[in-house]
């Protein structure tokens, strides 16, 4: 496919931008480019089919069935898109005194309240821009606290082998070492293990639960009482919310902060890289610690804050608000029952899907699961040669996104489905027919499956090159 600028023909313009009402205002100098800038010059119309080439060359929720694990690709109601669509949310400045934005620290104090009853904690701030990012933001806390008592040895943040690697990750760029626990033959954590694991100097102990085989583990308040009794604190990694949603809160868990994926669970679209948000949630004893600008309200209206012993800052201004108007959304609409029934929704797709699966495939921990499962194809490699890479490859030619691939890594050869609450059952069925027919085919010829998908615009790029060395800007001749 062309890119825009191998389309582009000089002297063809399309006028989208509409003419300024303003004054001309003259530049200083210093700021006045040199050369010509680099505009693609095109009509509407060319402008218009170079974008629909490039939507139909992907696949979104709206394309078709999108189960990858982890990811919680839901579909998200149009309306929250038209609620963060209004004027007045879409113009404001971050700057705007706050008399004239009373509406919106409104909208955020309703939704940490809202977020903080379906989590158990006690406040929330909204400035992180994703789950990483809000996990790193919950390590600061976690860090600020045990500083403020001059507890300086607590320096591991214990992670169980199970764990979505930002989590490792995050600990480590708080500053952490990172001390991992294995999991015991049920998918779940190690409690052995655990209590071995633990001392004086542990800082914490980061968990999902469900994690990430899609696993509720049953030991949750040993897990962490375990820690709370060394003196750690416990971080709960919020992106696995939409098993648990109106059911069960970390909470009452027993953890002590949280971070959620708003992008997952409540109503943000994304895979495409896309605006997402992390709010930190935290207990009563760590709201002081929190990053600026929390909201209150007074007698004379909403007003930001920063708390005493705020961590500071971890993103320019407020956080992506957008996010939160859609969140908002979503759970004013769907309310408690509904909230409630789309979690039970999530765990019985899955199940059922597990269950379809289950007729050929492998369960890597075979038992009732919850949003989420995971098969190893390990045997199957080793009868056909075909891999987990190839059954995800080929399933694109059926319309399919694939599942996700190769993790988590204590699973050989697995393939993970999140099929989430807002697939019907004929989806699911016609998906899991779609995964029979791959798996018979595999047996029958495996040579179709390694060179699959045979029928998408790419088929396997070189994913390392992909990652390492992006291309992300047209090279100019004249540069
Ligand atoms: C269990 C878990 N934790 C954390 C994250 C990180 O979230 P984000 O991609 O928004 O940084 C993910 C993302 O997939 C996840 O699945």
């Amino acid at each position: 496919m062309k890119l825009l600028f191998e389309r582009s023909v000089a002297g063809r313009h399309l006028d989208l931008i509409p003419k300024s009402d303003t004054e001309n205002y003259q530049l200083p100098e210093k700021y006045v480019r040199k050369k010509e800038a680099h505009l693609p010059q095109m009509s509407e119309v060319d402008l218009g089919r170079h974008y629909t080439e490039l939507a139909k060359q992907t696949h979104g929720v709206n394309d078709g069935f999108y189960p990858l694990g982890s990811c919680t690709m839901k579909y998200n109601p149009r309306i929250d898109e038209e609620m963060a669509s209004l004027e007045g949310f879409t113009q404001l400045h971050p700057l705007q005194p706050e008399k004239t934005v009373q509406g919106s620290l409104k909208l955020l104090k309703k939704t940490e309240e809202l977020l903080c009853e379906i989590t158990g904690m006690d406040a929330m701030t909204f400035e992180a821009a994703a789950g990483a990012h809000g996990e790193y933001t919950g390590l600061l806390l976690i860090r600020r606290y045990h500083q403020s008592r001059n507890d300086t040895e607590r320096v591991n943040i214990i992670v169980p082998d199970s764990a979505h690697g930002t989590n490792p990750a995050s600990a480590t760029m708080a500053g952490f070492h990172v001390i991992n626990v294995p999991s015991n033959e049920n998918g779940g954590v190690d409690l052995d293990a655990l209590r071995k694991a633990v001392g004086k100097d542990t800082a914490g102990l980061m968990l999902t639960n469900p994690n990430t085989l899609g696993l509720f583990d049953p030991n949750i308040l040993e897990i962490t009482k375990i820690v709370h009794e060394a003196g750690g604190l416990c971080y709960y990694d919020g992106a696995n919310l939409n098993a648990v949603m109106g059911r069960v809160r970390p909470g009452d868990m027993g953890f002590d902060c949280i971070h959620l994926n708003l992008h997952k669970t409540f109503a943000t679209p994304h895979g495409g890289g896309g605006p997402g948000s992390g709010p930190v949630g935290c207990k009563d004893f760590l709201k002081e610690f929190l990053p600026h600008h929390m909201v209150k309200q007074t007698e004379t209206g909403y007003t930001m804050y920063d708390p005493k012993q705020s961590l500071g800052q971890v993103r320019s201004f407020y956080g992506n608000f957008l996010v939160v108007v859609k969140a908002l959304t979503y759970i004013l609409t769907l309310g408690k029952e509904g909230i409630r029934e789309a979690s039970g929704k999530a765990v019985l797709n899955a199940n059922y899907m597990m269950h379809r699966l289950k007729e050929c495939y492998t369960v890597a921990y075979d038992s009732i699961c919850m949003h989420e499962f995971v098969l190893s194809l390990d045997d199957l490699k080793k009868e056909t040669g075909v891999s987990a890479m190839d059954i995800a490859k080929a399933s694109l030619d059926y319309g399919i996104h694939p599942p996700t691939m190769y993790f988590p890594l204590i699973v050989h050869e697995a393939l993970m489905f999140e099929p989430a609450e807002t697939e019907s059952r004929e989806t699911i069925d016609a998906a899991a027919d779609i995964y029979l027919e791959l798996y018979r085919k595999a047996h029958e010829d495996p040579e179709y499956l390694h060179s699959a998908p045979h029928n998408c615009p790419i088929g396997r790029p070189d994913e390392t090159a992909a990652a390492r060395n992006p291309k992300l800007k047209y090279e100019f001749h004249d540069q």
